[in-house]
């Protein structure tokens, strides 16, 4: 077969031409170099992931590259050799690639990622593996011409495929308007050697999220095939080094499809498809990836590649809400004699009336009547709106409640976007994503002043209401807490236990979320567990919790405590928001997240934190958290409470803003608490934060000794 061939002789070029460019850097920089790529806890990763080898110059390169060129390089033209070939393709891509970031700080420039690094990673990876994001597919090469690649890219985008891009079809999307970029789930990684960051970010969700040791080869391997549904788009003439890097692609379990004939297929694995419509179906047919798809009767695209996108004002037909209207959107549970399902009610003006740039009010007014609905769960489902609305493309959606703040794009009216279509999406989303709870849905939308005024008053009854209610929400309050199973389709020990005062540490689950989830799916991931017999207060520990994560953590984890950093802390997987650490010199912690790359005073990033304590073991000292646990009266009350907080970023304190003074004010800590809370302004050093908390008179310098 003349694509065996390809791999072999293109094994021989990239090998080797990576030799030539590591000889060349050790000339000139000295085998002493360290090499890295940014923001990552994974060195290279590929090589950490398939043979360990710890990299930290140029110089540990070459064994390396010698070692694969002598057990890999195969000049038997059989399947199997041809995977091996593969592999040693990724090594050597690997190679040239991090080597370009030796010469370079930030070796890519606009539009190109290059390396996505552990943030992007842990954002994006676990809906990946988790099935959130159906697949991936990475397309490289140069298509026969830019319509019917940004057409394609557009249609796998809707399926909610996340997109890996290399070579030519980058700028053919770009030329086309398409949407690429971080926001939109499709990385436009750079030229062709650049697509190996889309292997080693499949690798580090191997390691990141399935707690795989560094260098076990057939592990790793077998998480891709069995979490990693990726599959590859060769588009254009191929070349013996691109042929290669594909059956790299193969030996990771990804099948290929090309638009060029060959002269001889390997079924299931490398197959022509001329038809670029075809393309996205074959790939997906190959790698086994099944979609759900609900068909929306709108006008736009509705997917989770367009939910990061931003609406910048000018780009803006018309807005409603963020302070400049009154808006609102409800979710309630009525009686099913209040409703007609299916109906939706726009009263006032339609898109249509409305001028360019202009500001409207809006209220949308979700009734939902169900068997087995609860009015406990309004919250959750109406969380969803945002969700729901923000998947539509040209839509843009932010905040909640009576503060929402929504833009329809130029583009979306332009394709015939209406106000009804808020009610087609909401409608069809809450049917196809809770259908245990919702049996009939009914959707007001509002956009006249004089009515709205009145329709808020409900709404704002309602919060009222809601808030009331979860306020009386504590830990005692409640019999039960609940299990949260989800992160163990990639962390498999690793069990959240939530309560009413402490969400999930990926901060998407809450308590009443885990009994919505639990109602709907009971033999779900989320589980009851009755409290019971209590065996420690303070430190939070029960019989019933210590025996279920005994259970769920397959026998790993023995007991957990529920209230504290220092003794059998909660486990944590990868998908945690923030993460708290100790700093011994400063009697004190410190909380770091995810949004914030910088140092930190514990002398690690997010991603080294990530890496020291995710994989669901327990950490003394480490804790992966939600944000707002922050906020819980119940925040590691056994070790001081909120009070022993030292240090945070500026990001975290913003994003807390008003409810975290409060959390000071009730923990008697007073207002002016979380101005004693040093961060990155301050230092990112423990010495360096020292002084300010001694002149702030921090409360934590004065409580018992945390170790
Ligand atoms: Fe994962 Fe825990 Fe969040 Fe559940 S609550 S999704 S287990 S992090
Ligand atoms: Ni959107
Ligand atoms: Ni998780």
């Amino acid at each position: 077969i003349e694509l065996f061939k390809g791999a072999y002789e293109g094994a021989v070029t990239a090998t080797s031409y990576a030799e030539i460019l590591l000889a060349k850097a050790i000339k000139e920089y000295g085998p002493d170099r360290p090499v890295k790529y940014p923001d990552t806890a994974y060195r290279l990763p590929v090589i950490t992931s398939l043979s360990g080898e710890e990299v930290n110059k140029i110089g540990d390169l070459a064994p390396i590259l010698n070692r694969i060129r002598t057990t890999n390089i195969k000049e038997e033209l059989t399947f199997e050799n041809a995977k091996l070939n593969g592999e040693a393709t990724l090594y050597a891509a690997e190679v040239i690639e991090a080597l370009r970031y030796v010469r370079e700080e930030k070796p890519d420039k606009y539009p190109y990622t290059g390396f996505l690094t552990d943030p992007i990673l842990r954002k994006f990876g676990v809906p990946l593996v988790d099935f959130t994001i159906p697949g991936v597919a990475v397309i490289l090469g140069k298509g026969k011409d830019s319509k019917s690649v940004a057409k394609m890219v557009k249609d796998l985008q809707s399926k909610g495929i996340m997109l890996m891009l290399a070579n030519e079809v980058i700028e053919q999307l770009i030329e086309e308007d398409a949407k690429v970029g971080v926001d939109f789930i499709t990385f436009p990684l750079g030229n062709f050697t650049q697509v190996i960051h889309a292997v080693n970010f499949a690798f580090r969700a191997g390691l990141a999220f399935g707690g795989i040791p560094a260098g076990q080869r057939e592990k790793a391997l077998d998480y891709q095939a069995r979490r990693v549904r990726a599959f590859v788009i060769q588009l254009g003439p191929n070349d013996i080094v691109k042929t290669a890097a594909e059956f790299g692609a193969i030996f990771m379990g990804f099948p290929v499809v090309t638009d060029q004939p060959l002269t001889e297929e390997i079924p299931d694995w490398y197959q022509y498809e001329p038809d670029y419509e075809k393309i996205p179906k074959l790939g997906l047919e190959l790698r086994g990836i099944k979609l759900k798809i609900v068909d929306i009767p709108v006008p736009i695209t509705i997917g989770p590649a367009f939910e990061g996108e931003t609406i910048r004002k000018k780009d803006a037909h018309v807005e409603f809400g963020g302070g400049r209207s009154t808006s609102f959107e409800l979710v309630r549970m009525v009686d099913a004699e209040e409703l007609e399902d299916g109906k939706i009610e726009v009263i006032g003006p339609e898109i249509d009336e409305m001028p360019e740039g202009s500001i409207y009010p809006l209220g949308m007014m979700v009734d939902i009547f169900g068997r087995k609905m609860q009015e406990d769960f309004e919250g959750v489902l109406e969380r969803r709106v945002h969700y729901n609305i923000n998947y539509g493309e040209g839509l843009w959606h932010v905040a909640q409640r009576d503060m929402c703040w929504v833009r329809i794009s130029k583009g979306a009216k332009a394709a015939g976007f209406k106000i009804r279509d808020f009610g087609e999406i909401l409608i069809a989303k809450y049917k196809s994503d809770y259908p245990a709870i919702v049996d009939r849905v009914q959707v007001t939308l509002i956009t006249d002043q004089a009515v709205i005024e009145e329709k808020i008053k409900i709404a704002r009854e309602r919060y009222k209401a809601r808030d009331l209610r979860l306020k009386g929400l504590t830990d005692e309050s409640v019999d039960v807490f609940y299990s949260c199973l989800l992160c163990q389709s990639f962390a498999p020990n690793h069990v959240c236990i939530v309560s009413p005062e402490r969400v999930g540490l990926c901060g998407a689950v809450s308590w009443l979320d885990a009994k919505a989830s639990n109602e709907i799916t009971p033999t779900g991931p989320n589980q009851p567990i009755p409290k019971g017999e209590c065996l420690d207060e303070v430190k939070g520990m029960w019989a019933s919790m210590n025996e279920f994560v005994y259970n769920g953590s397959n026998r790993t984890i023995e007991e957990v405590n529920l209230y504290t950093l220092m003794d059998r802390p909660m486990t944590s997987c990868g998908c945690f928001e923030a993460i708290m650490a100790i700093l011994p010199l400063c009697n004190g912690v410190m909380i770091t997240t995810r949004e914030h790359s910088g140092d930190t005073p514990c002398g690690m990033t997010f991603s080294t934190l990530a890496g020291t304590c995710g994989g669901g073991t327990q950490t003394p000292g480490f804790m992966g958290i939600g944000r707002r646990y922050l906020i819980s009266s119940k925040f590691i009350p056994a070790d001081g409470g909120l009070g022993r907080v030292v240090w945070m970023p500026k990001e975290l304190k913003e994003h807390l803003g008003q409810e975290l003074v409060e959390a000071a004010v009730a923990a008697g800590l007073g207002e002016d608490f979380v101005s004693k809370i040093a961060d990155e302004t301050v230092g990112i050093t423990e010495e360096e934060i020292l002084p300010f908390l001694e002149e702030k008179q921090h409360p934590a310098l004065t409580m018992d000794p945390l170790m």
